[in-house]
């Protein structure tokens, strides 16, 4: 069975609006109405709906388990990333936080670390966080070094935890650490990579919605990436998340922010190191 598409009026495209908002915290503006109808137009033909106030009574009366809103999530977030991007973030673990942490460990310290990466996408980012972490030579197998994953979308988390990408995307990386840390695949795996298992034992996948009120972790870390996804919510989502991530850090820990996502305000109470890195005090 084929359809048109009716474009989203004024008020489907408020009803999703105030729905993504409460949901995710994305703040959807005007201009992105277009968008929004093409991305939700995909479920609409997948459930064989005629029109988006039907998809938007769907959700709200006949998705009791909440599948289709995570459908939803999945199909509006924007998921670009890349390896090493923004690479002075990982070369400050590597000449800065590391050797901090190792010296601290020759007094007596735990030798132990934590990163969490709050919006890991396809997982560029973590992978790229558990390459900085093995080619930091005291980290030897010693160490308990381990590194959370976490986004709402639950299509790119399980990409991400497969640890498959494509050849092309693994440029920043360069040849010599391409060989290290992925294998080639062959046959229909030929033009991917899927890192090799010394990357993927650091990495934890796990879903999490960063506007919620209660987060299910415990651990406190001595690194914190959450880097662009400020970009799309609001200035009191953004306060809010990051008052609640800092409170997710050891003392002395380091906030990492996305470049485009030079907030307006000093989070108390962490410090501006420059380059939207911030610290808590020890
Ligand atoms: C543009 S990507 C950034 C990926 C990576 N951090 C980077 O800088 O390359 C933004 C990610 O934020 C996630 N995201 C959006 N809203 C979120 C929320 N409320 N909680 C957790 N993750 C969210 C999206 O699913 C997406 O994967």
């Amino acid at each position: 069975m084929s359809f048109a598409l009716q474009t989203i009026s004024e008020d489907e495209f408020q009803a999703f609006q105030h729905l993504i908002y409460t949901e995710t915290g994305i703040a959807l503006n005007d201009s992105k109405r277009c968008l929004l109808s093409s991305r939700l137009g995909k479920r609409l033909r997948a459930l064989q709906l005629n029109d988006y106030l039907e998809y938007y009574e769907y959700i709200l009366r006949r998705d009791a388990d909440g599948t289709e809103m995570q459908e939803m999530i999945n199909c509006i977030t924007t998921n670009k990333t890349d390896f090493l991007r923004e690479p002075h973030h990982f070369e400050f673990l590597s000449t800065r936080l590391f050797p901090a942490i190792v010296r601290k460990a020759a007094t007596g310290g735990p030798r132990k670390v934590r990163i969490w990466c709050a919006a890991s996408s396809h997982g560029h980012e973590p992978y790229s966080l558990a390459m900085t972490v093995r080619e930091f030579a005291p980290f030897e197998a010693s160490w308990d070094v381990r590194i959370l994953a976490s986004d709402i979308d639950t299509n790119v988390l399980a990409r991400a935890e497969e640890g498959v990408f494509d050849v092309e995307d693994l440029a920043p990386v360069g040849d010599l650490r391409m060989r290290r840390y992925f294998d080639r695949g062959t046959g229909a795996f030929a033009g991917k990579v899927r890192a090799k298992r010394r990357l993927r034992e650091l990495l934890t996948f796990r879903q999490l919605n960063l506007i919620e009120d209660v987060w299910p972790i415990h651990a406190k870390f001595d690194a914190i990436f959450c880097r662009n996804v400020m970009i799309y919510f609001d200035l009191p989502t953004q306060r809010k998340v990051v008052e609640h991530l800092v409170r997710y850090l050891k003392p002395g820990g380091f906030l990492m922010l996305g470049h485009s996502e030079s907030i307006q305000w000093t989070p108390s109470p962490v410090q501006p190191l420059g380059n939207t890195i911030f610290q808590l005090a020890e």
